[in-house]
């Protein structure tokens, strides 16, 4: 078949990355699709069961630090888009081991970046109707304070907002702010986003950034806060909240982030920037007592049976303090709004945790990472 367009999106195999997969392959059965990963310890494709058969869809198995098989890959499935997801993301690994987050983040988004300009360079047609689509994080901006600890009406709730419209300061992250990156994690995106930029300054590739609040939802690793907790909500275990718990970070659901992705892809302004975020901000604390509450009452338990799991550890080593995005301008510009109201999503979070213990156990034994073997080895 002769595609429409052919689109690599690094990372596939990840949290994120699957529901963008997912959504581009079901979605538009006229592109290909290629996922492109390495299958660190954060790619499971079994998070793409669903769709892995689907004639519009391949998986490579490659390290985007590769340059060489990365340019040749662009050259041997004629490539004109590229979504760039793939990257270490666990804040708590880059405080032990910033190297590799400076391999990955920084090294491998110059590796693509510079395959993508070769190649499309060496095209009649050059970068006409050529896409570099960066996916970045609201961490690049720093922290914000809390000048509101007890919380206030957010002023620009949209469906993604909690029913309490949670807000904890007057001042957001805006797509104009200055970069002010505190976590190893945070400086390995913000340098990538700077390079990005770069190649469309210096080289005139067209590029675009968006930088995300905190997602949630189905097949996110177990390390980060909702679904380790919902885990061990559900077997009795510890739930370490680091310092007090009052840090806020401000939540989106994953498909409404994959939503956005696809519209700004499509529609986004070349060289141009957009925060994504719903206007859902929640102290660590507070969203604690909400998954221990959901996760017992969906088991059948007393009320809040767990609540004593709460334990206070030591605090992140450069915990920021509050995350808070504002996308009036995705909302304004493209049009995009969450479709999700929190309430919803994180039941249905929970429930999905729950009815897919399957998955976690496969997570948390390793055997997810035979299923590469398994499944492509020999293809
Ligand atoms: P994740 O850790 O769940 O997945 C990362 C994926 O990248 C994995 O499949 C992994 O195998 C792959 N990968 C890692 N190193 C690679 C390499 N060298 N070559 C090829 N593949 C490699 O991450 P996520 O939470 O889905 O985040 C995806 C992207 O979105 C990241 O760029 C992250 O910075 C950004 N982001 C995440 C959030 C969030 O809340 N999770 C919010 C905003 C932005
Ligand atoms: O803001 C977007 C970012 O959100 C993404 O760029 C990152 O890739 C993603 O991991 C996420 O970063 P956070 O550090 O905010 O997520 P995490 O789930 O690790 O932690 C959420 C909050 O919960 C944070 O304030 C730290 C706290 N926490 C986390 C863990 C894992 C705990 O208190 N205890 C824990 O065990």
């Amino acid at each position: 078949m002769d595609y429409k367009r052919t689109i690599i999106i690094t990372g596939g195999a990840g949290f994120i990355g699957s529901h963008v997969v997912r959504l581009f392959v079901n979605k538009y059965p006229d592109y290909r699709v290629i996922n492109l990963d390495k299958l660190t310890y954060a790619g499971n494709l079994a998070n793409l069961k669903d769709i892995e058969h689907k004639p519009n869809y391949a998986f490579v198995k490659a390290d985007i630090c590769d340059f060489p098989k990365i340019q040749e890959l662009m050259q041997a499935y004629h490539v004109d888009g590229i979504i760039h997801l793939a990257a270490e993301s666990h804040v708590d690994r880059s405080i032990k081991d910033p190297f590799t987050f400076a391999r990955t983040n920084v090294m491998g988004t110059l590796s693509m970046l510079q395959a993508a300009k070769v190649y499309w360079e060496s095209l009649p047609e050059g970068y006409e109707n050529k896409r570099f689509y960066h996916i970045s994080t609201d961490e690049v901006y720093g922290a914000l304070e809390m000048t509101n600890p007890e919380g206030l009406d957010s002023p620009f709730a949209t469906k993604a907002s909690s029913e309490h419209h949670h807000a904890y300061g007057t001042d957001f992250f805006t797509e104009d702010m200055k970069y002010q990156p505190h976590s190893p994690y945070s400086a390995s995106k913000a340098s990538s986003d700077h390079f990005v930029r770069a190649f469309h300054d210096t080289y005139g590739m067209p590029t675009i950034v968006t930088n995300c609040s905190n997602n949630y939802g189905p097949y996110q690793f177990p390390e980060k806060l909702i679904p380790l907790f919902i885990n061990n909500i559900r077997h009795h275990k510890p739930l370490p909240v680091y310092g007090k718990g009052e840090n806020v970070r401000d939540w989106l659901y994953v498909e409404d982030h994959a939503r956005a992705i696809d519209v700004i892809f499509h529609r986004g302004k070349t060289a141009d920037t957009y925060n994504i975020g719903g206007f859902n901000e929640w102290k660590n604390i507070d969203i604690i007592k909400v998954l221990i509450s959901t996760v017992d009452r969906l088991l059948g338990r007393p009320e809040n049976a767990d609540i004593d799991l709460i334990t206070y550890v030591t605090d992140r080593k450069g915990h920021d303090m509050r995350y808070a995005i504002d996308s009036r301008k995705l909302q304004r510009e493209l049009g995009w709004e969450p479709s999700l109201q929190f309430e919803e999503g994180i039941e249905k979070t929970v429930r999905w945790y729950l009815d897919h213990q399957d998955w976690m156990d496969n997570v948390t034994s390793g055997d997810y990472q035979k299923y590469y073997d398994s499944m492509y080895k020999n293809r």
